[in-house]
């Protein structure tokens, strides 16, 4: 979709139904890794991309997500948040670009099994991600949504 478009029609979708496929996550990854990131660190984050029932059953607030991508960093890092605001944004609009629905979540962080993050990193943000029956099409969204000033 065109780059605008995509943009207003990027939504949070919270219901899934089925896994997404691999080129679908290709597709995302892809994405996450074209990201900007503080000070061009990249070593300074890792993804982990959670797709095993099990440990997905353990896990809170995440819609029963069949896919889970979360963004660790490593301490410190300034600008680690915003960081991680960039890439998983990124991932949201490349998902949703390809008809997934997808979320941004911090509610499931706390509940990520021990082991999974590899150590040395924390959990900072992720994406929900499945296959949705939504459709993707720009929103009207206010330009005062963002209380917004000028200097002219
Ligand atoms: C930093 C951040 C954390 C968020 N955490 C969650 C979350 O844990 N669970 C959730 O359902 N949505 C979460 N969201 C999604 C927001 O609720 C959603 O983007 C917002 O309500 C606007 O809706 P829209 O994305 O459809 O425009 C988060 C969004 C951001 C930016």
């Amino acid at each position: 979709m065109e780059t605008q478009k995509m943009i207003s029609s990027r939504k949070a979708v919270r219901e899934y139904h089925g896994q997404i496929t691999d080129y679908q996550l290709h597709e995302i990854l892809t994405a996450a890794n074209a990201a900007p990131v503080a000070m061009g660190q990249y070593d300074n984050y890792q993804l982990t991309v959670i797709q095993d029932p099990k440990t997905l059953a353990k896990m809170s607030g995440i819609y029963d997500a069949p896919t889970v991508i979360v963004l660790s960093a490593k301490e410190p890092d300034a600008g680690k948040d915003i960081s991680a605001g960039a890439i998983v944004h990124n991932m949201e609009l490349a998902a949703e670009d390809q008809g997934l629905g997808a979320n941004y979540n911090m509610a499931g962080l706390g509940s990520i099994p021990n082991g999974v993050i590899p150590n040395g990193f924390t959990p900072i943000f992720a994406l929900t991600i499945g296959q949705t029956n939504e459709k993707f099409t720009p929103r009207e969204v206010p330009l005062d949504r963002i209380h917004t000033n000028f200097v002219k």
